[in-house]
């Protein structure tokens, strides 16, 4: 049975990546997915200089879900390459997709073309991020247009496979997806977090985050992830790491028979600890066994035939 996955013509040993912001800062840290069972890794988002995030309370769990106004914290680009080395040393057959960010285009190029030079196999572009605002006061992946330039930009300062990450908070995400594979994208990275949203605290009578408002991710965010990758597979002929809810094994096989050909593992460490991946992909080998498939491929897209 072939649970290996060829995506942008790279081999990841299993389906599973670690989701962008969970774990993903230290070479160690990365290291450790791996020995878990994970099939590739997402670091951080980077800016190109260092910052502080948001204030805390910072993150908050609560039923259904993960609410986070980190507000993308991080020691800038030029630092990172350090820990990038470490993973690549230690996990070469697990591929190290890195994440770039910036206030504005102009940023993103620069940080993109500084990731190009690490050891990373594929550049994720965080145009997403529902706490942090671009220079329109809006994440880019919530404007067609701004997509469609940012990734044309990005496309012309590397050659490495890019996957644009894209915001659930759009009436058409399958539209903006098309733009991002026009403008050269090799692959989505579909969704990041909800939102924004916020919680209260009764008593304090106050928000509970210090930002107030910050991203929903975790179990409760699934059928919209579910829809959105749907809506991006009929939409473009590039390969999606599904993201967005996925907590157990069998929400994985329905983000692939929805058109996840990767899936990003994020709430599901916070609900599983690191027990997380290799749960996941052992559920994936017992359907496929029950079921009576031979190769992982197969699952993909399965929704879109009935
Ligand atoms: C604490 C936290 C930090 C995150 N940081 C990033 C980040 O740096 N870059 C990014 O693209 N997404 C970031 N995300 C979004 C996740 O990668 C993912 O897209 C989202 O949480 C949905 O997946 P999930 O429901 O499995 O958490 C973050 C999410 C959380 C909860």
């Amino acid at each position: 049975m072939n649970l290996n996955v060829d995506f942008c013509g790279i081999k990841f040993p299993n389906p599973t990546v670690l989701a962008s912001g969970y774990l993903g800062v230290t070479g160690a840290s990365m290291v450790n997915c791996v020995k878990n069972g994970c099939g590739g890794v997402t670091a951080k988002s980077l800016f190109m200089e260092e910052r502080l995030g948001h204030p805390n309370p910072t993150v908050l769990t609560y039923p259904g879900g993960i609410i986070n106004a980190i507000g993308l914290c991080g020691e800038g680009i030029k630092k990172a390459g350090h820990e990038f080395k470490i993973y690549a040393k230690k996990c070469p057959n697990n591929p190290l997709i890195g994440s770039v960010a910036g206030k504005n285009i102009k940023e993103l190029i620069e940080v993109a073309e500084i990731m190009d030079t690490y050891p990373v196999d594929i550049i994720e572009l965080n145009f997403s991020c529902p706490n942090v605002d671009d220079e329109m006061g809006r994440p880019i992946a919530c404007d067609i247009n701004t997509t469609f330039k940012a990734t044309k930009a990005i496309r012309a300062v590397t050659k490495k496979p890019i996957s644009v990450k894209l915001s659930p908070n759009v009436p058409n995400i399958g539209m903006i997806a098309k733009q991002a594979e026009e403008a050269g994208a090799d692959a989505i990275t579909a969704i990041n977090t909800v939102g924004p949203g916020m919680l209260i605290d009764i008593y304090t009578r106050k928000p509970i985050l210090a930002n107030k408002v910050g991203g929903i991710g975790g179990m409760g965010i699934k059928p919209i992830a579910v829809r959105c990758v749907y809506d991006i597979y009929k939409n473009v002929s590039i390969p999606i790491i599904a993201t967005g809810g996925i907590s157990n094994g069998k929400d994985a096989i329905e983000m692939m028979m929805a058109g996840g050909t990767l899936l990003g593992i994020g709430s599901a460490i916070a609900y599983h600890d690191m027990k997380a991946f290799e749960m996941i992909t052992n559920k994936i080998h017992e359907f496929m066994e029950e079921e009576g498939f031979d190769d992982i491929a197969d699952l993909v897209g399965l929704a879109h035939h009935s």
